[in-house]
């Protein structure tokens, strides 16, 4: 295969169906008028703008592309390349019918036709600024669904300041030079969100413990009250996995370092956390404190790390610390430097890293980020450019090394990083949150398209700030968060520093006990999660979909943004959802847990007709085995048959891409009065379980439960069936 556009060939003409390569050479007066096109996957094209000569590094995608072929002549969807007011102009015109979706991190409805949104990495407190057009990450991608159900996704491969409307054309118009842009049209928006991954890559597979209920404050401090809070969880029974230390833990905002008084004894803390079953996660921003003498601020200025200024001096900004440099992340000597700082930080027993404020924010200066012509050195495939070409890569640079830093001091382990600045690809090096959101009813229905399109744009690690992070959350507010904030792929809840505590308990009796019920049904499903976590990590398709995914072609599902499903057998209906558009098909509502059904503030629960579903019991954390026993929801189609997957693995380390694990393929078939439930399909080198299981088949008349050993159960139907 060649590269495309090896650097010797001219671009040819458009569509002129003749392999570039094999074209003689026209002169670059002609060339630079054409438009590339080359078909460089299955059902995917790049497009050069004119002028351009070879594919350049990308950022976004996982290796520079290479032509497979010219593009068919019906190939539908083609961009116009042009200038408009001093801008790169890439146009698109969206398909009669299609809705559009995607574009990332974005407030306002799941279906994006008629939106507007600037690409440009934004600190945005309460999604106030800019009408919250302008959020944390940046996104330049589109999907489109015809209304056959067939589909189609724009990547516009530039990370320069862009805005991106998306209307009955789709316009990306950037601050930077022209840029490639890749479409992909394929039959569904699954294969279509598949193709992305072949360009972006996928999450990698998170450490088991990451799925868990997570829970954060701004700050739990000092050390003795975060075991108070493990041990609260403990007390009260309600299953969790992680606690959070905001920035409170470290001595005077300085990264990598430990208040003294407040967390004298990291190491013994994190042993602490351990021994209740918890895991820890930890803050580390960017801004380095400018303080001769502090190790990290001495290290990086011997070693030249930081962004520059126009002038060519260390540019300095405020946040939290006060006065700051910044490391430059597009050089790799920096992100070499910053890896090796999680050496001894991981060493204090810390599980995971959480990389905040950097879009990056700056305190106290117009647009509250450095300026645009700072300076940024590159190297490797990076070349130098201004903040305007790389501000909106700084986060995912910034978490590419946090992660290859954590992964080289805990090899074994797999390495969990949160960020909230983050570009297209960036899934593959950390999860992602949703920023400061607020404790309102709007920002509670808002974070399901939020977390929805973060999936359709690659990122299938998300959710919000459960409960809201800024204001006062009622408790109605906070039980209904919690019911629905069990099912996002991230569930943590977190709140600003004020008074008011915002742990499952603190709001009372009954919301504690709707919380212990929404989070439990929560661990009962991770079984089921763990197995959407590792397809996505091998297909890209999201975790949290929306409704229309169980059948793109029925148009009443398009704007459904209530109701969502997690993966495609289990569909979660808000309580507070009005109306919500469900699909066709048979759907069954079940009980994961005693008391949800009686709990009006429960999302309904919806297993898919022809879907075997697999649950844990309740445990009250990942470390504990919960498939003894192991239960297979089956609801079963209209053919009496049912299928379902279930992927088990040691739940953290890598001992599964050498084939430790067991994904077994679960059928289940009625035959006259009985419905037996087996194995269709097993692969890994974990050998079957010898384990006893639970079937509960969900019928229109109710629950019907057999049990029997893995593998082999077979459920007599009540006569009446
Ligand atoms: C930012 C983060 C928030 C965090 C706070 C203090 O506002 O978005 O989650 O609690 O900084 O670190």
């Amino acid at each position: 295969m060649r590269r495309l556009l090896p650097k010797t060939a001219f671009a040819l003409s458009l569509f002129a169906g003749t392999a570039l390569a094999a074209a003689a050479p026209v002169p670059p007066a002609a060339a630079t008028a054409q438009v590339t096109a080359e078909r460089i996957g299955d059902g995917i094209a790049a497009f050069l703008p004119p002028g351009m000569t070879a594919y350049p590094h990308s950022l976004a995608l996982l290796r520079t592309p290479e032509a497979e072929g010219t593009l068919p002549a019906d190939w539908q969807i083609r961009p116009r390349f042009d200038r408009h007011v001093g801008k790169t102009r890439v146009t698109v015109a969206v398909p009669q019918g299609a809705d559009l979706y995607g574009t990332g991190e974005v407030t306002g409805p799941l279906r994006r036709n008629g939106e507007s949104i600037t690409l440009w990495n934004t600190d945005n407190f309460e999604y106030a600024k800019d009408g919250g057009k302008q959020l944390y990450q940046s996104h330049p991608w589109v999907l489109g669904v015809r209304p056959d159900g067939s589909a189609f996704g724009v990547l516009f491969d530039s990370t320069w300041r862009a805005t991106l409307a998306t209307g009955s054309d789709i316009v990306f118009e950037s601050s930077g030079p022209a840029m490639p842009v890749i479409v992909i049209d394929r039959a569904s928006p699954q294969a279509v969100l598949e193709g992305l991954a072949t360009l972006t890559g996928t999450m990698p597979l998170p450490p088991r413990w990451a799925l868990g209920y997570q829970q954060s404050r701004w700050s739990y401090t000092p050390d003795t009250r975060v075991l108070q809070i493990a041990d609260e969880f403990r007390k009260r029974r309600i299953p969790a996995d992680v606690i959070w230390m905001d920035i409170d833990y470290m001595d005077g905002f300085r990264v990598f370092t430990f208040d003294p008084k407040t967390f004298p004894d990291p190491k013994r803390l994190n042993r602490e956390l351990h021994a209740r079953g918890f895991h820890s996660v930890w803050m580390i921003d960017p801004g380095v404190k400018i303080d001769p003498g502090y190790k990290v601020y001495d290290s990086g200025t011997v070693q030249d790390v930081w962004v520059r200024d126009a002038q060519g001096h260390d540019y300095h900004g405020t946040v939290w610390p006060g006065a700051v440099v910044f490391p430059d992340f597009t050089r790799p000597q920096t992100r070499q430097w910053w890896s090796a700082l999680y050496k001894d930080f991981m060493a204090q027993g810390a599980d995971g890293v959480w990389n905040d404020m950097n879009e990056p924010s700056v305190f106290n200066v117009e647009g509250q980020t450095m300026p645009d012509d700072n300076r940024h050195r590159g190297g490797g495939e990076l070349a130098p450019g201004p903040h305007l070409e790389y501000h909106n890569v700084y986060g995912m640079l910034m978490v590419r090394a946090t992660r290859e830093g954590i992964q080289a001091a805990n090899p074994d382990k797999r390495p969990f990083v949160l960020t909230r600045s983050n570009f297209l690809g960036g899934q593959r090096y950390a999860a992602t949150w949703t920023g400061d959101n607020a404790s309102t009813w709007d920002d509670l229905k808002l974070s399901i398209p939020m977390s929805i399109n973060l999936g359709l744009s690659g990122q299938p690690f998300s959710g919000p700030d459960i409960g809201g992070f800024s204001g006062v959350a009622t408790p109605q507010l906070w039980a209904n968060w919690i019911a629905v904030g069990a099912f996002y792929p991230f569930s943590r809840g977190h709140t600003i520093k004020a008074p008011q505590q915002k742990e499952p308990w603190a709001f009372g009796p009954a919301v504690e006990k709707t919380a212990r019920i929404a989070i439990e049904r929560r661990y009962r499903l991770l079984p089921y999660l763990y197995t959407l976590f590792r397809e996505s990590s091998v297909d890209g398709l999201p975790v949290m979909r929306p409704v229309f995914f169980a059948d793109p072609r029925d148009p009443h599902l398009r704007a459904e943004q209530q109701a969502f499903l997690l993966g495609s057998d289990l569909l979660v209906v808000p309580a507070f959802a009005q109306h919500p558009a469900l699909p066709q098909g048979i759907w069954r509502t079940v009980s994961l847990v005693d008391g949800d059904r009686a709990d009006p503030l429960q999302a309904t629960l919806k297993v898919r007709g022809g879907a075997i579903v697999p649950l844990g019991r309740i445990v009250q954390d990942t470390n504990e085995d919960s498939l003894k026993p192991l239960t297979l929801l089956v609801s079963l189609d209209a053919h009496g048959q049912a299928q379902g997957r279930l992927y088990e693995d040691a739940g953290d380390g890598y001992g599964y891409r050498r084939g430790e694990y067991r994904l077994t393929t679960y059928r289940a078939e009625r035959q006259g009065d009985t419905v037996k439930v087996g194995i269709a399909g097993r692969e890994g080198h974990w050998p079957a379980a010898a384990r006893p299981v639970v079937v509960q088949l969900v019928t229109d008349a109710g629950v019907v439960t057999a049990h029997g050993m893995d593998g082999n159960v077979t459920l007599h139907l009540p006569r009446t069936h």
